[in-house]
This record gives structure tokens, C-alpha cells and sequence, in this order.
């Protein structure tokens, strides 16, 4: 077993995989994605061409200024050789230059494109979606996937096309020269491929085992830092500094392999790069003598073949590259092929709909058959008070997330103003019930635009005082530095438990819900507070439909009926005097809460 925080999602990395460098379904997919700058793609891919021929031409202007000028000692045709030389490089530099500016900017567009795709695909999928894509592998998708698509832009597949039509050409001129100093070279080739291959295999393997633990390594690093302060609570930090060790030190393995097998990889090819030239050297000065080769044509071939190497040498990083970009763009598509499991219904907004609640015969569950509720219905009528309890999971805040469809049901019905909520459209439905959540969520930003947050369009600021005021929250916020502009930290880490709940309620005044259903908090606050937080409550609720789960008591002694929740169903109803006369569940509930 393992001992630290996090270790079941440190596993499961299916993620991680490499797979095949080239796949003409993701590729078509990709190439649909480049639509909008498909004249940008084909002009810098069409600048491959000059630029090859640019680079084949620098040889053989070496070659004449050699044979037709330096031996001959003709000073005039050399200066005229090393201007043309000069011309070249710089229309060389010129043109490298813009087809990179070209292809990192349709690059950076593309990824700028699916990193909205993807968000706005996240926004619409539904709670359970939620459940099982931890927020750390959904972050490695918009970031990082993305950006590994972006680099086959950059250094990928556009430069692999690069390579071979320069080595196409070096090829067609090495033996259009020279045929037997071409064939000399080229016998080189075998031994590069098989020692290339050999080397690339075993720098893949590692690339992947990299991938997995630095996906490791992030889980980790996420879930820990998130619970620090719990991890400090209970003094686990021996613990899981031991478990961050193991994790550092494989991954840091994992990096050296990486790198020794990229390394060799460079080096074989260097080694054999250089053989070639020696042998070039050695062949080439008996053609010399033979009076079969110049003495240009030597220099030429040697820089040829150079031209020859270089790219059969990067070819491996770029064939990770576009590994890692086809397995990336594989996870990207799946993400946005997948459907959201709830989708709106047709029926438009209906503000005329009567603020009326009702579950009939609904059963739920949030995984399989591990029903949470089951047969379960009850009915709440327009501006009635109803307060629901139950044990602790017994499924209030489920009953919650059905009612305004976070989660759908398995059978039977939730109607809203008796319309079946999957008809609903989804906009409207939660424009119609509003839901203050057991735990507060509160934004990094002002107080005043956390509470815009829940406005409808434009809202003028003294609405929004209003709102706080009545939410008893306005005293407290202009207590604070800046009052309604104080920037409240992640997750609201800067305001009190009390302070962030009346600031709910401020958000859900600012709604404004014809039905409101209100996830009382569990956490309790001192005396002072607790009596603002029910006063507030109490202005808030009033002259609505509301379902209340109520964890206190005055909450529950107000409410016109109650609901008892039990084993997935209402098992009891009625106010609270009735429910206690009758000696049921709830009266035994209230005996233990209030230790009589
Ligand atoms: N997102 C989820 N995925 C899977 N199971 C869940 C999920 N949320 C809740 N559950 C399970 O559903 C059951 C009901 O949970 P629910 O949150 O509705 O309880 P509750 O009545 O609100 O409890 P409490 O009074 O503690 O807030 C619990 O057994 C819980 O483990
Ligand atoms: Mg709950």
C-alpha cells in the first residue's frame, strides 16, 4: 500500500502513451483545423523550394570560385563569385526567416483556436463529466496537448517536408556531378539507418517512460500543494516528502536516459557524417590525380554531403515531435468528440411557468446501480416553505443538482412549474430555480464582481449595495480595505466562513430565482454571525417557492412543512410539531441534535 496523499491518481496515466508518428485520420483533422490559414500553410511550405535551391547553389558557387578563379588566380571573377555567394545567403536568410515568422504565427493561431474550442466545449458538458476528469488532466489538455500540436507546426512535419526535398536535391546533384564519389558517400547510408533506427527506438521508449513520470510528478505536485494546509494539520510532511523523493528521483532517471539516447543518436550520425568526408577525402585525391575530379568539385562534394547529414541527423527529434503531437491531438479530438451527456431542451424561457416543484417516482444514482434515491417524490407548491432533512448523505444536495438538472435522472420525473426538466431549455431553467450551494464558491476578483457574477446583464452598483445590504453582508464589506472593490483570494481564501456565506446569499438576492433552493451549510459560525446569516436567510427566502436542506433548527421550526429523507425516499412529512407528536424518524433526529 502506499502511504501518501494522491496515489491513486498518480496511476492511470493511459494518457501518457506514444503511439505512431503519423496517423492520416488525426492529420485530416488537423488540416481541417488549419481551414482558415490554409494560404499562409501552402506559401511557407512553397518556400521550401527556393530555399533548397538556394542551399544546393552555395556548393557549387564554391566549386567555380575554386576551379575558375583561385587556382587561376583571376581576381576580378572571384570578387564577382563571393558577391553572387553573398547574394545568396542573405535572400537565403531572408526567406528562412519569413517562412518561420509564417509558421509560427499560423501555429500560434491554430493553438489559440483549439485552446477556445476546448474551453467552450468544457462549459458545456455536464456534472458528471466533471466527477471523472480530475481538473488536472482537463489543464493538460488545453495547455499542454495543444501546445504539442503547435510544435509540429514549428519543427515538425513542416520541417520533415523541408528536409526531404533539400535532401531530395543534394541527392540529384551529388549524382548528376560526380556518380562514383555519390555512390561513396551513400554507402555510408545502410550503417546510418540501421544504427539511426536502432538509437531513435530506444530514445522513444525513454521519451514515453519521461512522459508518464512527469505526468506523475504533476498529480503529485497538484493534489499536494492544493492540500497543504491539511497535510500540515496532520503532520504528513515527512511522509510525503518521502514520496515526492521517489517520484523526483524517477523522474529525473527517466530525463538522464532521455537524454543519453538523444545524445548518441547526434553523435553516430556526426561520427558517420565525418567517416564520409574521410572517405571522400581519400577517393576524391585519387580522382584528383586521375585528373577525373577538379579540385573544386572535391570541396563542393564534401560540402554536400554535410548538406546530406545534417537533416538525416534531426530527423529523430522531429519524429518525437510529431509523435507526441498526433498522441496529443488524439486526446484533443476525443475530448471535443465527446457529447455532453445533458443537453437543453427545446421548450423556450417560460417566465409564465407557476413556481411549482415536484419529484415523481425519481430514481438516481451516481454510478451503476448504487441507487441514492430511489422512488422518491414530494411536491412543493408555489410560495410554499419546505424544508428537507435527512443523515448526512442521505441525497439533500443530490435532490438539489436534479432540480436544476447538474445530473440526470434514471427514472421518473423532476418537473418544474410542471414542465419536465429535460424540456426545459437549461438557460432558462436555471435562470428559474436558484441554488445556494453548500460550499460557497467564491471567485479570485472583487467582492463587487463576485457578486455581478450572478446578475443579469448590466447592473447598477447601488443594486448590488442593496443586495448586500439586505444579505446583511454591506456591513462587513465596508469594514474591509476597500470595501466592495477588495480582491478576494482563490476560493475566497481571504474572507471568514460566516463572511462568505452571507456573501452567498447577497449572490443569490442579486439572481433574484422565482424558486430558490438553499443548501444550508453545514459549518457553524459564532452566535453573532449565525443570527445575521438566519436574519438574512430569512429576507431571502421570503415571498418565494423554496426547498430548504436544513441542517438547524429555527430553520426547520419556520418552514410551512418538512420532508424527511430516508433510505432514497420522503419517509416522513408534515410541520414540525406534527412530525415530533408522531415519534418517528425526525423526532429522533431532533432528540440527538438537541441532545434531549
Ligand atoms: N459526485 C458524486 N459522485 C458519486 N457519488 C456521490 C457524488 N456526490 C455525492 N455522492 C454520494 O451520494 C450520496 C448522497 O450525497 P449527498 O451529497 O446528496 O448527501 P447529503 O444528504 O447532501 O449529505 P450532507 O448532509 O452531508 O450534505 C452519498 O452517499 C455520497 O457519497
Ligand atoms: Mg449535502
Amino acid at each position: 500500500m502506499r502511504s501518501h496523499v494522491g496515489a491513486n491518481q498518480a496511476d492511470g496515466h493511459e494518457d501518457e502513451l506514444l503511439g505512431k508518428a503519423y496517423d492520416s485520420r488525426l492529420v485530416a483533422r488537423l488540416w481541417e483545423a488549419t481551414r482558415a490559414y490554409r494560404r499562409v500553410v501552402l506559401v511557407s511550405a512553397f518556400l521550401f523550394f527556393p530555399i533548397a535551391a538556394l542551399e544546393l547553389l552555395q556548393p557549387y558557387l564554391l566549386k567555380v570560385a575554386i576551379d575558375s578563379h583561385i587556382l587561376r588566380a583571376d581576381w576580378g571573377g572571384l570578387t564577382g563569385v563571393a558577391g553572387v555567394f553573398l547574394l545568396t545567403l542573405a535572400g537565403l536568410y531572408a526567406l528562412r526567416a519569413l517562412q518561420s515568422y509564417l509558421m509560427q504565427l499560423t501555429g500560434q493561431r491554430i493553438m489559440h483556436d483549439l485552446r477556445h474550442r476546448l474551453f467552450a466545449h468544457a462549459q458545456k458538458m455536464d456534472a458528471a463529466f466533471f466527477d471523472k476528469n480530475p481538473v488536472g488532466r482537463l489543464m493538460t489538455r488545453i495547455l499542454n496537448d495543444v501546445e504539442a500540436v503547435s510544435d509540429m507546426f514549428g519543427s515538425g512535419v513542416v520541417a520533415i517536408l523541408g528536409d526531404l526535398v533539400t535532401v531530395a536535391g543534394v541527392v540529384a546533384v551529388m549524382l548528376a556531378m560526380n556518380w562514383r564519389l555519390a555512390l561513396v558517400t551513400f554507402a555510408l547510408v545502410p550503417v546510418l539507418a540501421v544504427s539511426a533506427a536502432y538509437f531513435r527506438g530506444q530514445a522513444r521508449d525513454a521519451y514515453r517512460g519521461l512522459r508518464t513520470r512527469l505526468a506523475r510528478l504533476n498529480a503529485f505536485l497538484q493534489e499536494n500543494l492544493q492540500g497543504m494546509t491539511v497535510i500540515q494539520l496532520f503532520c504528513r510532511e515527512g511522509a510525503e516528502q518521502r514520496a515526492f523523493v521517489a517520484l523526483n528521483s524517477d523522474y529525473r532517471r527517466a530525463q538522464f536516459r532521455s537524454t543519453v539516447y538523444d545524445a548518441s543518436l547526434y553523435a553516430v550520425v556526426e561520427a558517420i557524417g565525418s567517416a564520409a568526408v574521410a572517405l571522400l577525402l581519400w577517393y576524391g585525391g585519387g580522382q584528383i590525380w586521375e585528373g577525373v575530379l577538379t579540385f573544386g568539385g572535391l570541396v563542393a562534394f564534401i560540402e554536400y554531403t554535410n548538406r546530406f547529414f545534417l537533416p538525416i541527423r534531426d530527423l529523430g527529434a522531429k519524429y518525437a515531435v510529431m509523435q507526441a503531437a498526433m498522441a496529443s491531438s488524439e486526446r484533443i479530438f476525443g475530448l471535443l468528440d465527446l457529447e455532453p451527456g445533458i443537453r437543453s431542451g427545446a421548450a423556450a424561457a417560460r417566465s409564465e411557468a407557476p413556481p411549482i416543484i415536484e419529484f415523481k417516482n425519481v430514481w438516481f444514482a451516481y454510478e451503476g446501480d448504487e441507487w441514492v434515491l430511489s422512488d422518491c417524490s414530494f411536491r412543493v407548491a408555489a410560495g410554499e416553505r419546505v424544508a428537507l432533512v435527512g443523515i448526512t448523505g442521505a441525497g439533500k444536495t443530490t435532490i438539489a443538482r436534479l432540480l436544476n438538472r447538474s445530473y440526470e435522472v434514471a427514472r421518473g420525473k423532476v418537473l418544474v412549474g410542471g414542465l419536465d426538466v429535460s424540456e426545459w431549455d437549461l438557460t432558462a431553467l436555471r435562470r428559474r430555480v436558484g441554488l445556494v450551494p453548500q460550499d460557497v464558491f467564491l471567485f479570485t476578483g472583487s467582492v463587487e464582481a463576485n457578486l455581478r457574477l450572478a446578475a443579469d446583464g448590466a447592473v447598477r452598483r447601488d443594486a448590488l449595495e442593496r443586495a448586500a445590504a439586505v444579505a446583511n453582508a454591506r456591513g462587513f464589506i465596508e469594514s474591509l480595505p476597500e470595501g466592495f472593490g477588495y480582491e478576494i483570494k482563490e476560493r475566497g481564501a481571504n474572507l471568514s466562513q460566516g463572511q462568505r456565506q452571507l456573501l452567498a446569499i447577497a449572490r443569490a438576492l442579486v439572481y433574484n430565482p422565482a424558486v430558490l433552493v438553499l443548501d444550508e451549510a453545514t459549518s457553524s459560525v459564532d452566535p453573532e454571525s449565525e443570527a445575521l446569516i438566519q436574519d438574512a436567510m430569512e429576507r431571502l427566502l421570503e415571498g418565494r417557492t423554496s426547498l430548504v436542506i436544513a441542517h438547524r433548527l429555527s430553520t426547520v421550526q419556520r418552514a410551512d412543512r418538512v420532508l424527511v429523507l430516508h433510505r432514497g425516499r420522503v419517509s416522513e412529512e408534515g410541520t414540525h410539531a406534527e412530525l415530533l407528536r408522531r415519534g418517528g424518524l425526525y423526532s429522533r433526529l431532533y432528540e440527538l441534535q438537541c441532545g434531549r
